[in-house]
């Protein structure tokens, strides 16, 4: 029974939206299973151009059920937001299941994300402001509300009273915010709760009865590695396990049930946001990679900040791929790389005198590593109407299997534009 999850290797945006859209077809159960509305997954199919903030990728097959895990924290606003968005848009989501486990974002702690990234001034994280660190930061702390208390009036309003006397605390001493009133915080969450009744479930009996069976599940990675809460370039990180080590526990999958961990890189890479970026490039070879003004430009699709960019790095890519055993590479935006007369690829980096092939852990140590770059030849022609491997320019392959090389696994999926049949699929895993 496969068991597949989708994983973004890089600092995120590396296109796993299109990568799970691709997957979903063969699948039964596809399950977000981290992270929340810090994501933006773009889908280009039959029914349009779809960025998908919080809901699983596979809705748009009637096919398959679609599950919200434990391990996402959920703005409810957002949650029904996008299903009416989707609704209006005929997309079907009777097929949505969320769990009564995944913690609730609360309206303090979109005020405390978006303060203390303003207290932060100069060494600010970039964060998307949507309340994702302390929504996590509670749930450890064992404030945070879930979404099954949202069903339960008692519940829900026992569980504010006690939360609230302390973030009215921090919001008025410490935050200079106003207070929030028990009372209108309680209705509208009471509202959310009936607003999403029909979705909220254990979904524990769902997930597992699919194991059960021999049915495709499907895993859907949102972030990446690199955004790591404790394997990232902390603190320039999200809150989250983003990898196959936070999809067995977000989705509550045990790691022997996987048969594929499929890794999605870029065939460059970008990150929104601050913090270390050693390949990034600047100026001309910056809006090269850019692509400005095509629909799959490097904009965040969240946030609508411009994405910074740079070549591949070969380093960070086996690291992210030994952290999560990676067996099997998508390579998304091949077609980016269609103009470039040379494209390069970091190899290791220099610290000093010394050679360098893992990322230190220590950020302002990383700051200071110089890429050692390996120059490919590039191909110079179109590759969007190729289907096949060998339909690509020899110079194309051989940079796919470089890539594949240095990390170290197989090449699965490429992609050479942002539609649906715009790929290459080399090896299956689904
Ligand atoms: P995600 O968050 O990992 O799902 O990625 P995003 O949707 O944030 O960003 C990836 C962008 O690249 C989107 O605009 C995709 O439509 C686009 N994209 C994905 N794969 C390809 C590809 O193979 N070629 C091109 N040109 N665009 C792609
Ligand atoms: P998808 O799923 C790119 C980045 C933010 C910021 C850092 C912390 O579309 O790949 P947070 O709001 O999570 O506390 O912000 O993480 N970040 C992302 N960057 N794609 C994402 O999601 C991201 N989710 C968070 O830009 O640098
Ligand atoms: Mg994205």
């Amino acid at each position: 029974m496969p068991v597949v999850a989708v994983i973004g290797a890089q600092w995120g945006d590396e296109g796993k939206g299109r990568a799970i859209d691709m997957y979903a077809e063969r699948a039964r159960l596809i399950i977000r299973y981290g992270g929340g509305n810090n994501a933006g997954h773009t889908i280009v199919n039959e029914f349009g151009t779809f960025k998908m903030h919080l809901l699983p990728s596979g809705l748009f097959y009637p096919h398959t059920v679609n599950i919200i895990g434990s391990g996402v924290v959920i703005d409810p606003s957002v949650a029904l937001a996008e299903i009416h968005s989707l609704k209006e848009r005929n997309v079907s989501v009777e097929r949505l299941f969320i769990s009564d486990r995944a913690h609730v974002i609360m309206p303090y702690h979109v005020v405390q994300d978006q303060m203390d990234e303003q207290f932060r001034g100069e060494s600010k994280i970039g964060t998307t402001g949507r309340g994702i660190g302390p929504a996590y930061a509670d749930k450890m702390s064992r404030i945070g509300i879930r979404m099954g208390d949202l069903l339960n009036e008692e519940v829900l309003l026992s569980r504010l009273r006690q939360v609230l006397e302390i973030k009215n605390k921090l919001l008025t001493t410490y935050y200079g915010a106003q207070p929030l009133s028990l009372h209108e915080v309680y209705l509208t969450y009471l509202d959310y709760g009936r607003q999403l009744a029909d979705h909220i479930t254990d979904v524990q009996p769902i997930i597992h009865r699919a194991l059960d069976k021999d049915v495709g599940v499907l895993l859907e990675g949102a972030q990446g590695v690199l955004l790591d809460i404790d394997y990232g370039t902390y603190p320039y990180v999200t809150s989250s396990p983003p990898g196959a080590a936070g999809a067995a526990q977000g989705a509550g999958i045990g790691p022997t049930r996987f048969s594929s961990v499929v890794g999605v890189y870029k065939a460059f890479v970008s990150r929104v946001g601050e913090g270390p970026f050693p390949t990034e490039v600047h100026g001309q070879d910056a809006d090269a990679l850019r692509q400005l003004g095509t629909p799959w430009a490097e904009v965040g699709t969240t946030t609508g900040r411009l994405r910074r960019v740079g070549w591949f790095d070969a380093v960070l890519a086996r690291y992210s791929a030994r952290l999560n055993g990676f067996d099997t590479l998508a390579i998304t935006k091949l077609d980016v790389l269609d103009q470039l007369p040379r494209i390069k690829i970091c190899v290791g980096y220099r610290l000093h005198d010394t050679e360098l092939d893992y990322p230190p852990a220590d950020i302002v140590t990383y700051g200071k590593v110089e890429p050692i770059y390996e120059e490919l030849p590039g191909w110079q022609k179109p590759t969007s109407a190729c289907r096949r491997f060998e339909q690509l320019p020899p110079q194309a392959q051989q940079y796919v299997a470089r890539i594949c090389e240095l990390v170290g696994a197989r090449i699965g999926i490429i992609g050479v534009g942002q539609a649906r049949d715009q790929v290459i699929e080399v090896n299956r895993v689904l």
